[in-house]
């Protein structure tokens, strides 16, 4: 009998993990307790379209990265963005071209989540509660209270504090993940019926309740039935505002917005709020991935390294990596 892998998330770092153990010729499970894959990567489909709420695009800077990036350009699940960028300063707006290359799924961000769990065994709706160990093997329960398994090892991609919560059978590596911080974000589409009078596409702010916004409409292969605006607000103004209700967080940022965009900003045909709660990691960590190899327990995902999409594929690399190495 295989014993297979159980892998706790399905965001980018669970699925370069699981991705990776496949090629490798192991048989991996995933849980996730989202209907589908793509965590913090996942995009909404609106009355307007589909909106990436979460990541907006990402570089490529690591070697291995940069030939992944190369193989989803080739299957056609990602295509290179290339905004009118600025940025707003004490309120000021001022355009800031640069050189940096900036990729997105294609037509949204989840197509690249998606494209990765295709070939996946997977249990989706599925929110795990507790991982144990028994006497050789790994057991997954979940929130119904059904027990998954047995598995020979156990990865966990989930953000630092979801995973805290399934470590109770390894303190030492709980203690080690609890004292990661991670922060909020608010983020909140706007469409417009008629579109704004502006050449801007992309902006990083500073001094402001927002720290971004983009016009989502600009990436390619989108098929948005309106002007549609992506708008995320500073973890700090997020963590103040965190029980504020969506209603209030929408009008908020929109005046936020409004201020900035230098162009007269109508009411919104469409708008929708969506609270994470754990969109970053407050600092840079080079783990790459946390382990107790002698259980057969690994813990990965962004905040194990750069808090970015390119961090988590590599710390899913790292997890695999490090699994295998145990396994020869
Ligand atoms: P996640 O994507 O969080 O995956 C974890 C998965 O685990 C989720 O699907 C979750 O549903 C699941 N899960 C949690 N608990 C359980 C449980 N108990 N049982 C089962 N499943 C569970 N990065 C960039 O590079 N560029 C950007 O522009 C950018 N912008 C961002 C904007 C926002 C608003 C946010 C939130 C993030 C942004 N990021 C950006 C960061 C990037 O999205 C993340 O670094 C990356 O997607 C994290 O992937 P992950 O697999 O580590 O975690
Ligand atoms: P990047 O190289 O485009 O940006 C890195 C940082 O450099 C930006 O945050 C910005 O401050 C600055 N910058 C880059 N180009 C600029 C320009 N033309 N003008 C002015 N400033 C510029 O991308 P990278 O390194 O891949 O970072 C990903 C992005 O994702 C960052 O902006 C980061 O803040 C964001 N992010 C947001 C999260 C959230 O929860 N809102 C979570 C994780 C990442």
């Amino acid at each position: 009998m295989t014993v297979p892998i159980a892998i706790i998330g399905a965001g980018i770092a669970g699925l370069s993990a699981a991705n990776a153990l496949m090629k490798a010729g192991k048989a991996a499970h995933l849980f996730e307790k989202a209907k589908g894959p793509g965590g913090r990567m996942a995009s909404k489909r609106s009355e307007v379209g589909s909106l990436d709420m979460g990541a907006q695009y990402f570089t490529a800077r690591d070697r291995r990265f940069v030939a992944q990036v190369q193989q989803w350009q080739a299957q056609g699940c990602i295509a290179e963005w290339q905004p009118q960028m600025y940025h707003a300063r004490a309120g000021q707006l001022t355009p800031s071209p640069d050189e940096q290359t900036r990729w997105v799924g294609t037509p949204r961000m989840s197509a690249i989540t998606r494209a990765m769990a295709q070939d996946v065994p997977a249990t989706y709706r599925c929110r795990v509660s507790e991982v144990f160990r028994g006497q050789d093997y790994w057991h997954v329960l979940d929130a119904d209270g059904t027990s998954h398994g047995p598995f020979s090892h156990v990865i966990c991609a989930l953000p630092a504090p979801q995973a805290t919560a399934l470590l109770a059978t390894v303190p030492k590596l709980a203690a080690a993940v609890a004292g990661v911080t991670m922060n909020p974000t608010w983020a909140v589409a706007l469409a417009f019926e008629t579109p704004l009078e502006t050449r801007l596409q992309g902006c990083f702010v500073q001094d402001s309740a927002l720290d971004w916004f983009a016009r989502d409409r600009s990436k390619p292969g989108r098929n948005s039935l309106a002007d549609t605006w992506v708008l995320h607000a500073t973890s700090e103004w997020s963590r103040q505002h965190l029980d504020l209700d969506a209603i209030t967080v929408v009008e908020r940022l929109h005046g936020a917005f409004a201020e900035l965009i230098n162009c007269s900003v109508p009411a919104p045909v469409f708008s929708q709020a969506q609270r994470w709660l754990y969109a970053r990691p407050a600092g840079n960590h080079e783990w790459g991935v946390l382990a107790d190899a002698s259980f057969g327990i690994y813990v990965c995902g962004d905040w194990c390294l750069s808090g970015r999409v390119e961090g988590a594929w590599l710390s899913g690399q790292e997890a695999a990596r490090r699994l295998l190495e145990q396994l020869d």
